[in-house]
């Protein structure tokens, strides 16, 4: 997924693991030979229904599948014209939307044999046949054998993105993918893509152990590996549908042991207060609305606690959005500061294995990555000046170690430069 050169090593294990797994690819090829056309009718969690069965039980009627509609096709090279003026409308995307990968790696994964791509067609009659055709296309490498699948290329035509194309793309791969028995998907994303992956379910923890993928994957410099496990019994493209299934059962399980739908109470009349002004009093400005609330014949019985009401009021959420803005504000901060040529010596914690004695001299250590973390969590910062103390601590912490005459001691210097003119305000 980066365009950045690989790590020579990996990329010789990688080229072993290449030859040695092209036996199974061929086997694999000739089981998909047909490699064209997904059928549409795929075993989902949610078995075709009718409104009664043969023993006359009422089933729930399942909405039509609005994937089912679109156009697309699992397409490899196995010589065909229709497969290959697919794999030349692939080879386009993926060299437009990706123009800093080199164009004759894309041309080579996307015609190797032992990958395949996904395309989303457009249904449009002008296009259709021909390499123009192509919506989106997701190319990947399956490794059978490891149940597992390397995304070697995601993209979508320029015309068509933010649509939802990006996200029907990897559903429908996600879906066909247990048809193939992929567990995972492992992808190499670069700090564009980083987004979009976690959308659609990557995470950059990874679990699939490594000894599945261990020397068969490529390794890229600067860019992120993300894993994604695919659920066999998930019908991905039938998410929304799902999640409204298990909600009406547990309201409708929640409904069997509640009360407030069998006793009414009265409307509140106009002059309605608070009747307990013990709640009611000792709460903050913030939380009145949710004592008022709370106060309100009934709530209490239905099972609700302060707590609850306290997260959906105003205060809470106005908090929320302070604690956004600060979180986005300080991450723009650290980025800003990581991007500058000095920070090179801060950008990840210092490594106590190799400088040994660091730990006797610098009792507080901290960089640019831990402070990132930090950020991302949530809670660690709450304020501007926080950041900046920690940020500065980083300057004095190599100020400290390091010799006035060395790289590091002139990095830190222009470090404290910077954040002087980055905080104006505290200085
Ligand atoms: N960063 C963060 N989020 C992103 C994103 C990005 N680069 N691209 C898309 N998203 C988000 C969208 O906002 C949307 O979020 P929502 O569901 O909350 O609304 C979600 O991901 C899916 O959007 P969708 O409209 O389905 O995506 P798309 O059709 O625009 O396709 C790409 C997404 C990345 C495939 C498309 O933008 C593209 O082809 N980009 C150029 C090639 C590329 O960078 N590929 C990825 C690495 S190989």
């Amino acid at each position: 997924m980066s365009t950045d050169i690989r790590k020579s090593s990996k990329k010789r294990k990688s080229e072993q693991a290449d030859q040695d797994s092209e036996t199974d690819q061929k086997s694999s090829s000739s089981r998909n030979s047909s490699s064209s056309t997904i059928p549409t009718e795929k075993p989902t969690p949610f078995p075709n229904a009718s409104t009664t069965d043969k023993n006359s039980r009422t089933l729930p009627i399942i909405p039509e599948n609005p994937y089912d509609h679109i156009r697309h096709c699992i397409v490899q090279n196995d010589g065909t014209h229709e497969n290959l003026i697919r794999l030349i409308g692939l080879k386009s995307l993926f060299a437009k939307q990706l123009p800093k990968m080199p164009k004759d790696y894309i041309v080579r994964l996307v015609f190797d044999r032992r990958h395949k791509s996904l395309a989303v067609l457009s249904d449009d009659a002008l296009h259709k046949g021909g390499d123009d055709e192509i919506i989106g296309g997701i190319c990947y490498r399956p490794y059978e054998e490891m149940r597992f699948a390397e995304i070697a290329f995601c993209a979508v035509n320029g015309m068509h993105q933010v649509k939802g194309y990006g996200t029907k793309l990897m559903n429908l791969l996600k879906r066909h993918a247990v048809t193939e028995g992929i567990d995972y998907f492992i992808t190499y994303a670069d700090n564009y893509a980083i987004g979009y992956f976690k959308k659609q379910g990557f995470t950059k923890v990874i679990t699939m152990p490594k000894s599945r993928y261990h020397g068969l994957i490529k390794d890229y410099d600067g860019a992120n590996m993300m894993e994604c496990y695919i659920h066999p019994s998930i019908d991905y493209t039938r998410i929304p549908e799902m999640v409204a299934a298990q909600r009406a059962f547990i309201l409708q399980q929640i409904r069997t042991v509640s009360k407030s739908d069998k006793v009414v109470y009265p409307p509140l009349g106009n002059n309605w207060k608070p009747d307990d002004s013990a709640t009611y009093a000792s709460s903050s400005r913030g939380n009145e609305a949710a004592a008022r609330a709370m106060a309100i014949p009934g709530i209490l019985e239905a099972g609700w606690a302060l707590q609850d009401l306290l997260a959906s009021t105003k205060a809470a959420k106005d908090s929320d959005r302070k604690k956004n803005h600060l979180k986005s504000e300080l991450l723009g901060i650290v980025r800003k500061t990581e991007d500058q040529q000095f920070t090179w010596p801060f950008r990840e914690p210092v490594d106590t294995a190799e400088v040994k004695d660091y730990l006797e001299i610098i009792k507080d250590p901290i960089d640019l990555a831990t402070i990132e973390k930090r950020i991302e969590k949530g809670d660690w910062y709450k304020s501007k000046q926080m950041l900046y103390t920690d940020l500065m601590r980083m300057v004095e912490n190599c100020k400290m170690y390091n010799d006035q005459t060395s790289p590091y001691y002139e990095c830190a210097v222009s470090l404290e430069k910077y954040l002087d003119s980055l905080f104006p305000e505290l200085q």
